[in-house]
């Protein structure tokens, strides 16, 4: 019995220290969509089309252009239109409301928080996400903390990418909302 024990001891002393420690389990979604938002950035000239605007710049910037220095410290509000495809003309499911924050001197990174506010026949309620936006990887992981209507207590993750990136006026992103968590 004891040599027994003490095998079993010395098979978790090495479990627990193995280098190749035991995977986490895979968790599946729940409940996933993918959602495209343009944002048309107002330039000064363009107001009819504009989504966003920026509302606060680093002293001396022009509220109509983002800063120099990584755009840091330029705060852009948004509201801008949700896509089921690429496409801006396509049938709109809801908006993005919510704002980014150019956060870093030395490279393009954003704070963003924003709510996906859904109106479609499949899709009615709100997706509250925050995070760190890396712009400049391939695609980022975001926190979806909250949500309301159909997706009343959900949580997850967003994957997003830039699908597109037209100059200093337009871009849009594919998000990627995984929930793993669904009532
Ligand atoms: C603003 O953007 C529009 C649309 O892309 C463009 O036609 C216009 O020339 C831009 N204006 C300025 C001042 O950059
Ligand atoms: C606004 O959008 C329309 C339709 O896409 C386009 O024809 C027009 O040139 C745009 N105007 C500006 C100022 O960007
Ligand atoms: C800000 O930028 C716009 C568009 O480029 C320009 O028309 C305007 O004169 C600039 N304003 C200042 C104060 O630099
Ligand atoms: C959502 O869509 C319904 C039906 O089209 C409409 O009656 C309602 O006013 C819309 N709500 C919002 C907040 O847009």
């Amino acid at each position: 019995m004891g040599v027994k024990v003490a095998l079993v001891v010395f098979f978790m002393f090495f479990v627990l220290c193995s280098p190749f420690p035991v995977k986490r389990p895979q968790h599946a979604p729940c409940k996933h969509l993918v959602l495209f938002f343009h944002d048309i950035i107002y330039n000064g000239s363009n107001a009819a089309n504009a989504t966003s605007a920026i509302v606060a710049a680093p002293e001396g910037a022009n509220l109509t252009k983002l800063a120099s220095q990584f755009h840091f410290g330029n705060i852009v509000v948004f509201d801008d239109p949700v896509t089921l495809d690429n496409n801006l003309h396509s049938n709109q499911v809801g908006r993005a409301q919510g704002s980014y924050i150019y956060d870093t001197k030395n490279t393009f990174t954003a704070w963003l928080g924003f709510t996906f506010v859904l109106n479609s026949t499949d899709h009615r309620g709100t997706i509250t996400l925050a995070g760190a936006d890396p712009t400049l990887k391939k695609t980022r992981d975001v926190s979806v903390i909250g949500g309301t209507g159909d997706f009343f207590m959900h949580r997850g993750i967003a994957t997003i990418m830039t699908d597109a990136f037209e100059g200093q006026v337009y871009f849009r992103l594919r998000v990627d909302v995984k929930f793993y968590e669904c009532w």
